[in-house]
């Protein structure tokens, strides 16, 4: 079992919990996933680490309420348990396997949306404990959905904050900010993206546009997490690729977003899901290659 060590809600319907799992945080890295199940018969739940303390041996996750199973999970209280943490999962972002000295001369630029900010903190904070300072533009609806704005200000070099209705920070959506940054004559070398898929989509138009190579995370389309269900199947650059198993983060340029997001409306339905397996063959299940996926 694994107990959650501390519950606080952080924005209607959005919930942090730390929880107990001394293997996951010995090991994690910024950029990997963990999967929590409520009980032995419980949905298996993707979602990305947003903190770790190695010597606490807790992970942090934020979750949305977007099901039955996140409803459930938010009901949960400090004290609680969890019958299963697993992880960590995925590959870790790319910067950690860059040279330190070669991230240094580097100008970061990160654009975290909304829940997206949660998977952007411990990259952001891993950079700012190794001497990276970088650029974070936080993006939300209205001001009450801002998240983790004092963690991110205490690891961020700049902090700009945008919403949608102009309640809080600038006014307009990520990729405005973006623009004006550039306009007020920023230059940055690399951006990583992270939040709803649209705002993905649109902020790679963007940088592709100013010619700024951007990475982001494919978590919003996973569902069990462990390469076998199919449900996160992409193409990036032509070529197929499962978001749990080869990612979850991708060159955003070669990510095609428009086919990810139908597919995502399409996985939700029985009937979508037997159409997908029919066009798609062998390569409609995940990596595994050995299940044969879900029936
Ligand atoms: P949201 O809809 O409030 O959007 C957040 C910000 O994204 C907005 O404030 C805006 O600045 C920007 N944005 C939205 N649409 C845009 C567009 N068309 N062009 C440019 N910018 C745009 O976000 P939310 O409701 O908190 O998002 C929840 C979503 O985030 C869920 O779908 C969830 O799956 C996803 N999510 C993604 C990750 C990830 O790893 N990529 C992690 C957690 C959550
Ligand atoms: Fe099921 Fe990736 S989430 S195969």
């Amino acid at each position: 079992m694994y107990k959650i060590v501390n519950s606080a809600v952080l924005a209607d319907n959005i919930v942090r919990m730390e929880i107990e799992a001394p293997r996951v945080a010995t090991h994690c890295q910024p950029g990997q996933f963990l999967i929590v199940r409520l009980d032995d018969r419980g949905e298996r739940i993707p979602l990305t680490i947003c903190d770790y303390d190695r010597k606490a041996g807790t992970v942090t996750i934020v979750f949305q309420e977007v099901g039955a199973s996140t409803v459930k999970m938010a009901a949960l209280q400090t004290g609680d348990t969890f019958a299963d943490v697993t992880g960590p999962l995925g590959k870790p972002s790319a910067f950690l396997s860059e040279d330190l000295l070669d991230l240094m001369d580097k100008k970061i630029l990160f654009v975290a949306g909304g829940v997206g900010t949660a998977p952007v903190y411990p990259q952001v904070k891993w950079l700012h404990q190794n001497g990276v300072d970088v650029d974070v533009i936080v993006g939300a609806k209205n001001k009450d959905l801002v998240i983790l704005e004092d963690e991110m200000k205490a690891v961020a070099g700049n902090l700009y904050i945008t919403t949608d209705d102009g309640s809080y920070g600038r006014h307009g959506m990520v990729t405005q900010v973006i623009e004006d940054l550039i306009a007020e004559g920023n230059h940055y070398d690399q951006c990583i993206a992270i939040g709803p898929m649209i705002m993905m989509k649109f902020t790679c138009l963007l940088t592709q546009k100013l010619g700024i190579p951007t990475i982001v995370s494919m978590n919003p389309i996973m569902v069990d997490g462990t390469g076998m269900c199919g449900a996160c199947r992409l193409m990036v650059g032509g070529k197929v690729q499962f978001a749990c198993v080869d990612g979850p983060e991708f060159a955003g340029n070669l990510v095609d977003f428009d086919q990810a997001m139908k597919r995502q409306t399409l996985y939700k339905t029985e009937e979508g899901r037997a159409m997908l397996k029919l066009k798609e063959g062998d390569t409609h299940h995940g990596g595994c290659g050995q299940c044969g996926g879900e029936a």
